[in-house]
């Protein structure tokens, strides 16, 4: 690859500029800077799709990340890779690539504006070339006064026109290969909780406490990057177990969204001013981000939608309306989420199509010969959750949409309930769709992400019209703009899709597979603690399980037991959690729901079952 020139005031990488392939080892967190390129699994393709538009992107981005990488890691208890980062001056000025000839309007890294012109050549720089403000770490910040182009986020440099990138190696980042579960510490001495235990309890392994050797795991650590744990509710630690509801936030996320109201705010891929350029730039970056978490082939594959339940009612709409007719089926599990029921139960009311549903065994596991047997030449669409929001249940997500696809049958996978659990690759499973919502992955609530193969969201009408997702419109025609902005009708929810972007950004620095591998044995235990309450029924038993214990108690009402650990500081949810099929399946109308997420040790675990215990002994 020859090194391309740089104009003045522009910085272009050049092979000697690019690191070689890196294996970072296990226990440090990569930098920033050089996660971009490689969240996917041995045998997926080396580099997203070689449309210029997502490549040039994409090494823009890694490279203007590359130099202006924060010093530090926020990750806990990691260190940074050794992958030194060229000598660059933090701060060197902008070079936004022209739209057209002489004017030079700021223009979005990614290159969107309303015609979705793309950077050409090269431009003079500004004026001013005003130092970067600091990039934030975990630790409360106050951002750095606001420069005219500098952003701890989107980089104050811009590589445009990068010209022959095909050579450009990749930096490999290991979130996806990581299979070093934690140890097991020895058994630790129960801490006495603020509050006498009515029951000696039953000894049981906790997991390790201490940072987990080989991953720079450490949930004590990771719980001082959330501000709200902090909260005293009724006079107690707050012990937050309501993840499956919403999980909460890490300083990284809060921050990101102060400084993109204080420094970025704008609409986006509209105006050529400054504002615009940064937002655009924030929002599309935060798509790549999202991309790379589910290692979706290209961003253009990556809609933004509110979360889970409006990405599935656009894939219903949208998809179902074109594809679906009378006679067809749809087949969905007993495991759903309303959210993955009441969809397509009105698409089958509009088409005519029918609407199958796989059955589970008492253990709340799919039985997967009676799915098979509800596959056939008339199922035109299978609608999966990969984990169940009211048992926990994994499902085995590979092997149904093999199944499906052996019959022709498209499938979506929601999976809200599995982003911050478990490392997920679309191209892996091979799903048609993905879905999933930020809130339950550190992220804002209003954001989420539907991912579709290019194919199938090419051949998608639009579902909402209006302004963004037009490419011309007169009074008697309008025509669209692909994918993804097609389907992004509207000013979307761009300052949460900016804080989407920045909460999978700090996951992956963790490490979703560490974060697996520690709710595994937490939740382990919590099963096991769980099982020494008198008459408590768990509800979801099943072998492969995330995150999740629901049960009822004997003698209680779910309501008032969840009112009860309230009083206490435990936040749980009771109640149906919108899958009243899958309860009833199990005969009851509502559990208590206690849900995981890395900031949640043992000692909350102990506070929920000493609660329990004191409740089913009436003080
Ligand atoms: N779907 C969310 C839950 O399971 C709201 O609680």
């Amino acid at each position: 690859m020859s090194t391309p020139e740089s104009g003045p005031g522009e910085l272009r990488l050049g092979a000697s500029q690019v690191p070689t392939t890196t294996e970072i080892p296990r226990g440090t967190a990569p930098t920033p800077g050089v996660a971009l390129a490689a969240a996917r699994v041995p045998g997926g393709p080396s580099v997203p799709d070689a449309e210029p538009i997502a490549l040039t992107a994409l090494i823009q981005r890694y490279a203007n990340e590359l130099f202006t990488a924060p010093p530090a890691s926020v990750a806990p208890g990691s260190a940074t890779t050794s992958t030194a980062a060229p000598a660059v001056p933090v701060g060197a000025p902008v070079a936004s690539a022209p739209l057209g000839g002489e004017a030079s309007p700021p223009t979005s890294a990614f290159g969107f504006s309303d015609a979705i012109a793309l950077p050409t050549a090269p431009s003079a720089p500004p004026a001013a070339a005003p130092p970067a403000a600091a990039p934030p770490t975990s630790a409360p910040t106050t951002p750095a006064a606001p420069s005219a182009d500098a952003s701890p986020f989107t980089s104050p440099l811009r590589f445009d026109a990068l010209g022959d990138l095909g050579a450009l190696p990749l930096i490999s980042f290991p979130l996806l290969d990581d299979t070093s579960a934690p140890a097991l510490a020895p058994p630790a001495a129960t801490p006495a909780p603020d509050h006498a235990l009515a029951y000696e309890l039953v000894p049981t392994d906790r997991p390790s406490l201490g940072p987990v050797t080989g991953t720079g795991f450490d949930p004590h650590v990771l719980r001082r990057e959330f501000p709200i744990l902090n909260e005293r509710v009724n006079g107690k630690r707050l012990v937050w177990l309501d993840n499956a509801a919403t999980t909460q936030k890490p300083q990284a996320v809060i921050d990101r969204l102060k400084y993109f109201y204080e420094h970025e705010n704008s609409n986006i891929h509209r105006a050529a001013h400054t504002l615009a350029a940064r937002a655009t730039d924030a929002y599309e970056s935060a798509r790549d981000s999202v991309r790379r978490f589910i290692n979706a082939p290209s961003v253009k594959d990556i809609v933004f939608v509110r979360g889970t339940t409006e990405g599935i009612n656009l894939i219903a709409q949208a998809w179902g309306r074109a594809n679906v007719k009378a006679g067809d089926e749809i087949v969905i599990t007993h495991l759903e989420h309303h959210a993955n029921i009441v969809p397509w139960q009105q698409l089958c009311l509009a088409t005519g199509a029918v609407l199958k549903v796989a059955p589970v065994d008492d253990d709340g596991q799919i039985i997967l010969a009676a799915y098979e047997q509800l596959l056939g030449p008339k199922t035109v669409l299978v609608s999966l959750t990969q984990v169940s929001n009211a048992l926990g249940t994994i499902t085995p997500a590979r092997e149904m949409i093999e199944a499906a696809h052996r019959h022709g049958a498209v499938v979506v996978l929601d999976g809200a309930q599995a982003v911050s659990h478990m490392p997920v690759d679309v191209q892996a499973l091979d799903c048609d769709f993905f879905v999933f919502s930020g809130h339950k992955v550190f992220a804002p609530t209003g954001i989420g992400a539907v991912y579709g193969k290019r194919a199938l969201l090419e051949a998608m009408p639009p579902w909402q019209g209006g302004g963004n997702m037009i490419s011309d419109v007169t009074f008697e025609r309008t025509t669209f703009h692909g994918p993804p902005m097609r389907f992004e009708a509207g000013t979307g929810n761009i300052a949460d899709a900016v804080g989407l972007g920045a909460a999978l950004d700090w996951l992956m620095r963790i490490g979703v597979a560490n974060v697996g591998h520690y709710e595994h044995e937490l939740l382990g235990y919590g099963t096991a603690r769980l099982a020494t309450v008198p008459g408590l029924r768990m509800i979801g038993t099943a072998r492969d399980k995330a995150g999740v214990l629901s049960f009822t108690l004997a003698g209680q009402k779910t309501e008032q037991v969840g009112g009860m650990l309230d009083q206490e500081g435990i936040a749980v949810r009771s109640g149906h959690h919108c899958a009243q099929p899958i309860l009833r399946r199990f005969g009851v109308e509502a559990t208590v729901r206690a849900s995981l997420a890395p900031y949640n040790t043992c000692d909350d675990l102990d506070a929920l079952v000493a609660a329990l215990h004191r409740i089913q002994v009436g003080r």
